[in-house]
């Protein structure tokens, strides 16, 4: 019996993700830190969706993260065939205003546990007839975002990142994916500690978890190596190549002030 491996599936996008797999016949892994969370969702599905879900509660900005993933799959001798690093946070403001620590447990959950896990289970996904790798990076990948800097460039990264792999794979059963939100209606904001401007901006183009998560997992069957979710998140992407670096920069921080 194969599953998807959906991380940061306890709430938000990744609980959406791991319900629209759900919804296709297919047995879903959760991961993120929040027991309760992943036990009622793990529940919900199975009463629902007539699959099988189990969850493991772990904190993915530790370093050896990956690794626990991985052995908890092995020990309860499920086989990954679908790979989902969605798990990911913000955290807006001066770059000073934070700790070196909180950055690079940022940049740990980001950035390194989605190469280490995508990694890991690379040799147990080249073994499936198909298998999918989907990263959820951001819009905020295609540019700088002043006062939100190291999470822009931690989303440019996934995005790069996958571009990469995705070719190195082309010949492979491996399909990788990139996915690119913009505003979604979630925690994500909460915990990045956004402000009212960006807050308000948000708003007025949130897009709901559920319909991220249908064109997300679309996009992965369709072996999409890259979609920015939305016509106006594209847009922005478009002028942020088009514009001036400068003036995209300056207009970014004048919405996180
Ligand atoms: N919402 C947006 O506007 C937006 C836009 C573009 C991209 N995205 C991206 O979409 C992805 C999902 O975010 P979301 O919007 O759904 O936000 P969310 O509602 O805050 O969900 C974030 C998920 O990541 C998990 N997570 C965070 N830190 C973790 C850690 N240290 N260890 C394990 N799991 C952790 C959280 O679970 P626990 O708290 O239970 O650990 C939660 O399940 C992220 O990669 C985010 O960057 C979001």
């Amino acid at each position: 019996m194969t599953y998807a491996l959906v991380t940061g599936a306890s709430k938000g996008i990744g609980k959406a993700i791991a319900i629209e797999l759900a919804k296709r016949n297919i047995n879903v892994l959760l991961v993120a830190r929040s027991y309760t969370e992943l036990q009622q969702t793990a529940e919900e599905i199975r009463n629902t969706y007539n699959v099988s879900a189990d969850f493991l509660a772990s904190d993915l900005s530790l370093s050896n993260a990956a690794a626990t993933v991985y052995n908890w799959t092995k020990e309860k001798q499920y086989t990954v065939s679908i790979l989902v690093n969605n798990a990911g946070y913000g955290l807006s403001g001066p770059f000073d205003h934070y700790s070196v620590e909180e950055h690079t447990n940022m940049m740990q959950v980001n950035m390194l546990t989605i190469v280490q896990l995508s990694r890991i289970f690379l040799p147990e996904l080249k073994q499936q007839p198909q298998s999918y790798i989907l990263n959820i990076a951001s819009s905020a990948a295609y540019q700088a975002v002043p006062l939100l800097s190291v999470y822009a460039a931690s989303k440019a990264f996934v995005l790069n990142f996958s571009r990469g792999i995705a070719n190195e794979l082309k010949d492979s059963s491996v399909s990788v994916t990139c996915v690119c939100p913009g505003p979604t209606d979630t925690g994500f904001n909460q915990r990045a500690q956004v402000g009212k401007k960006a807050l308000n901006a948000a708003e007025k183009l949130n897009a709901q978890p559920q319909s991220v998560a249908a064109t997300a997992v679309n996009a992965m069957f369709h072996k999409k190596r890259e979609l920015i979710t939305g016509f106006v998140n594209k847009l922005g992407a478009f002028f942020a190549w088009l514009l001036p670096k400068g003036f995209i920069e300056t207009t970014s921080a004048s919405l996180y002030k």
